[in-house]
């Protein structure tokens, strides 16, 4: 038998006005809309929690399975809460052979994060990319809304540093 949308969700403490507003806008061919409404929800919540995910189901008449099938085919999507930061690691063929792979093992051993997973701080999320479209200048990563160039393991941690230290509290300033 089918699971429905509605069967076995954790239910999460959200404000779900934003998603009724976004489904009761959708045209009659709702299904052929649905990567587009994911998007515009996961632009209002940085991910895709799951009561909003119930709703999506019971709108467009897809199943839990269809949905959560479609959201694991695009690594862009996210069942879970990001990070402040997304670190998006270039893994096309021009990063990769110049050491993307390398820049990911290091950004582990820091963070203890492999790509899909977010660190215990909410701080970096890490995701692998196909070609962010600037092979010149690899490996290339984008971290937040910043774009990083020729980067190379040292670099990248200097950088994650850099977002560690701007996210820091400022108690240090408030007590000095
Ligand atoms: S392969 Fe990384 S920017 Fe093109």
């Amino acid at each position: 038998m089918e699971t429905t949308a509605t069967e076995d969700i954790e239910q999460e403490e959200i404000d779900l006005a934003p998603v009724e507003e976004i489904l009761k806008n959708l045209p009659d061919d709702s299904r052929s809309h649905l990567i587009p409404t994911l998007q515009k929800i996961q632009n209002v919540f940085r991910y895709l929690p799951a009561p909003a995910m119930e709703l999506v189901g019971e709108a467009l008449n897809v199943s839990r399975a269809e949905l959560y099938g479609v959201i694991s085919f695009y690594p862009q999507l996210l069942i879970t809460e990001p990070g402040k930061y997304i670190i998006k690691l270039c893994y096309g063929t021009a990063c990769f052979v110049k050491g993307a792979p390398i820049i990911g093992d290091k950004i582990n051993d820091c963070y203890h994060i492999r790509p899909g997973e977010t660190d215990s701080n909410k701080l970096f999320t890490l995701q692998t990319a196909s070609c962010l479209g600037n092979c010149g200048a690899a490996p290339m990563a984008i971290i937040g809304e910043d774009t990083h160039g020729t980067i190379d393991p040292e670099k990248t941690l200097d950088i994650l540093g850099q977002y560690k230290l701007e996210d820091a509290p400022e108690t240090e300033e408030a007590t000095a």
